[in-house]
């Protein structure tokens, strides 16, 4: 068997969680590849909303293990917090969640060091979630890090030491005040938290499985526009967020991905900084925000909102090598009388078709066509009587970057997800 992979083609909150969870019942493994507790993913069933932020969304899925890979950063007092409010719902992630030895920890100083180099930076801070992810990721490319495979180990917490040691001579470099005794207690309680769970070769596991004909399923965060390489650097996160990240964040070879399943919405949302070409910072882009409870799942922030942004859809089809689209969130436009897409930019006094190198240039400007709304309460609709102007939106989209759309999803909850005839996932 191959591996399918879901992933965000935008700046993130695509609605990974909520799509994940749809379909989690045709995979015996849910994998999560990269990113950490800055992700927040959204369920919503039988009347519960829930938000899972390192945990796998087939967590509510008893027969599906649940793995947190290798490539994504892991904070203790989130996981603790995540597991805990799990079980208050009646889920006992024990038997279901299996966590790789090789994932990185998050420290209590990384996330301080997050806020110490976010503040030094001024006006040009990324936006971070200041969950610590950046400085995370730097000590494991630096080769520093502390991974769950050491939690287990007798020397733990002398290397836990030696590295907050170093931390806290960056932070007088930073010279940032901090108090570290709670966030450190907090942290140690997760550590035993994660103590009880099963710490596993989770490359071995994925690969086991595929051999095994077991179907997996491999979860992204983020959006494939806040890729270390390919987003819009230096406002990006700090992982592979896109396809790749699936092989180096689960140990799966190229050859075993199967479907690539790219999750966008029906226009594009972006939180924290950096360029956002079709943004709207006018009436209509509040009106979406209210209209998609565009907020951020993490932070709570507002999330700045704009059109459908096609040169860069297929930059992101492109690099993920998408096989089939996920288009969310159609309903929140539904108030329109006219929808926008960008179908092109003027850059420099030319017209240009592709995302450029310098996307926060000022000469930057999106060239959009007009849709007509398709004025309708999507909740009453069905995948074979889609309003005509909905179904012109999506083949316009499909056309323009070649990948079918197999999936439109039309409110927050489980039940509203319609699959286009023919193209099932
Ligand atoms: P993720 O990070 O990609 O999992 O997405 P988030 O959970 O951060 O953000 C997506 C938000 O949109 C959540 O609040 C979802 O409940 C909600 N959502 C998902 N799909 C739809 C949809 O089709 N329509 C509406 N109105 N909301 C949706
Ligand atoms: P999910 O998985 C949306 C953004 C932050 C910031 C930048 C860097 O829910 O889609 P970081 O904390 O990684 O250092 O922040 O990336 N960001 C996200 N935006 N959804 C996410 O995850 C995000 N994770 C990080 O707002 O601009
Ligand atoms: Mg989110």
């Amino acid at each position: 068997m191959k591996a399918d992979v879901l992933l965000g083609l935008q700046w993130g909150d695509e609605g990974k969680g909520k799509i994940v969870d749809v379909i989690a019942p045709k995979y015996d493994v849910v994998a999560r590849f990269q990113g950490g507790p800055n992700a927040g993913h959204t369920l919503e069933f039988n009347g519960l909303k829930h938000v899972l932020h390192i945990i796998p969304s087939g967590i509510f899925h008893e027969h599906i293990a649940n793995i947190v890979g290798n490539g994504v950063v892991i904070d203790p007092i989130v996981f603790k917090e995540e597991i805990d409010a799990l079980e208050k719902l009646g889920v006992n992630c024990i038997k279901h969640l299996f966590i790789s030895k090789r994932a990185h920890l998050i420290l209590p100083t990384h996330r301080l060091l997050d806020a110490a180099s976010e503040s030094s930076k001024g006006k040009e801070k990324i936006g971070s979630t200041l969950r610590g992810i950046g400085p995370a990721y730097m000590d494991k490319t630096g080769r520093n890090g502390l991974r769950i495979g050491d939690v287990f180990q007798s020397d733990f917490k002398k290397k836990y030491d030696f590295l907050v040691s170093k931390h806290k001579q960056l932070l007088e470099l930073y010279d940032y005040k901090f108090e570290l005794k709670e966030l450190e207690d907090k942290w140690f309680a997760g550590i035993e938290t994660i103590l009880k769970f099963q710490a596993i070769d989770s490359e071995i596991y994925v690969n086991d499985a595929l051999n095994n004909n077991k179907t997996v399923l491999a979860e992204g965060a983020q959006g494939s526009l806040l890729d270390i390489d390919f987003g819009s650097y230096p406002f990006v996160t700090s992982s592979n967020t896109i396809c790749a990240g699936a092989c180096t964040g689960l140990g799966l070879p190229p050859t075993k991905i199967g479907e690539v399943m790219g999750i966008f919405k029906a226009y594009c949302t972006r939180v924290g900084s950096g360029p956002f070409p079709t943004e709207l910072n006018d009436a209509t882009g509040e009106g979406i925000r209210k209209a998609g409870n565009e907020f951020g799942s993490t932070t709570g922030r507002p999330r700045r909102c704009g059109w459908m942004d096609i040169p860069a859809l297929r930059y992101a089809v492109m690099v993920n090598g998408v096989s089939k689209l996920i288009m969310m969130k159609a309903d929140v436009l539904s108030h329109l009388d006219t929808i926008k897409i960008c179908t092109h930019y003027m850059y420099e006094g030319k017209k240009i078709n592709s995302l450029p190198y310098d996307v926060a240039n000022a000469s930057l400007t999106p060239v959009y066509i007009d849709f007509p709304g398709w004025k309708t309460d999507l909740r009453k609709v069905t995948a074979d009587n889609l309003p005509a102007a909905l179904e012109n939106y999506i083949q316009f989209i499909e056309k323009e970057v070649n990948v079918p759309v197999s999936i439109i999803s039309v409110g927050p909850d489980r039940t509203q997800t319609l699959e286009r005839a023919g193209i099932m996932v």
